[in-house]
């Protein structure tokens, strides 16, 4: 049909209609939020790089998981940041480490929350990079078995779901059968997939102090160039027993979230990373655009893009004020 017979002005006329018709309605239920928690913190500290985000202790972040809970979230998403960093990324896998222990409060205090864990050693690495070196390079197959250890004390500390964030090949496969063989059948993993080697994570790696101290991530993390290969590690990902892929940034790849959706019937999810976050933020700070419109914007195409979960800093604002039945 043409105009003049069809006019799409008669259905965007009223907010009432456009309501009718609107084809994507992100819920605080879709939503995760990231949270980052710092081994013998007494106070909550703003993260420079990402204002309104904060470092918590104990105490504090027990305080804003009932506060999300409160407004509809179901998921958390937890970054440990220890005291003690060395060569091997030991306190990952302490058992009291401070993840670890996140984990138990969070779960003790409201278990109805859902919480899942990054899975990683950049935090916990003297040198930031994300798994074991050898020769300057991260040693693939040492690290997955570090990584599943890691991943066995999260699950032993009640995470739902375990998040592997490294990007080495075969880390899905041998964090499912450990978790398997130590008893944690239950517990399931959110993988990252499909993860670029992106300058969005900046803020983030500011505030866990992760920022490798030489080379880069393109050694392990994708090319942003590529989208066939994302179709590749989501088939991996889900044949090792991933049970819910993400892509990772989102708003520069929506496009791949797209094709991402098109081959996978498993949940998918996606993360607006610190480096939107901070972009956002800075914009609005500057006047420069309407800081609440743009993120409520933001949220809904990244769910129109596909993603049927997203992580986002702006979680709890969206969820407490911005959402609208
Ligand atoms: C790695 C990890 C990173 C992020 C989540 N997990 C950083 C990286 O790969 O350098 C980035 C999250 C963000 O930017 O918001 N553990």
């Amino acid at each position: 049909m043409l105009f003049p017979s069809y006019r799409g002005r008669r259905t965007r006329k009223s907010e009432g209609i456009r309501k009718m018709v609107r084809e994507t309605a992100v819920l605080p239920a879709d939503l995760v939020y990231p949270l980052f928690v710092v081994e013998g913190l007494e106070k909550k500290r703003e993260i420079k790089s990402m204002p309104g985000q904060y470092h918590h202790g104990l105490r504090s972040l027990l305080e804003e998981v009932k506060a999300v809970a409160a407004c509809g979230i179901k998921g958390v998403m937890l970054f440990g940041i220890p005291k003690k960093k060395n060569e091997v990324g030991e306190e990952a896998y302490n058992p009291q480490g401070v993840v670890q222990q996140a984990v138990r409060a969070i779960k003790k205090k409201i278990p109805e929350m859902c919480v899942i864990t990054d899975v990683c050693l950049c935090e916990y690495t003297s040198h930031g990079h994300c798994g074991i070196l050898k020769d300057q390079q991260v040693d693939n197959d040492v690290t997955i078995e570090v990584l599943a250890q890691v991943a066995a004390t999260h699950a032993a500390a009640g995470a739902d779901l375990v998040a592997p964030s490294d990007m080495m090949d075969g880390r899905v496969a041998a964090i499912r059968g450990h978790l398997d063989n130590e008893g944690h059948k239950d517990c399931g993993i959110l993988s990252y997939a499909v993860k670029y080697a992106s300058a969005f994570y900046g803020p983030f790696r500011e505030a866990v102090g992760s920022a490798p101290s030489f080379g880069d991530r393109r050694g392990y993390q994708m090319d942003p160039a590529n989208v066939r290969e994302a179709l590749r590690e989501v088939e991996e990902d889900i044949n090792e027993g991933a049970d819910i892929v993400m892509v990772k940034p989102a708003l520069p790849y929506l496009d791949v979230i797209k094709e991402v959706r098109g081959i996978c019937d498993y949940p998918l999810a996606a993360y607006n990373v610190s480096g939107e976050y901070a972009m956002l933020e800075a914009a609005a700070a500057k006047g420069v655009l309407e800081r609440e419109r743009a993120i409520v914007e933001t949220l809904e195409c990244i769910k129109r893009a596909g993603a049927d979960i997203i992580l986002t800093y702006h979680a709890r604002e969206y969820a407490e004020k911005l959402w609208q039945a």
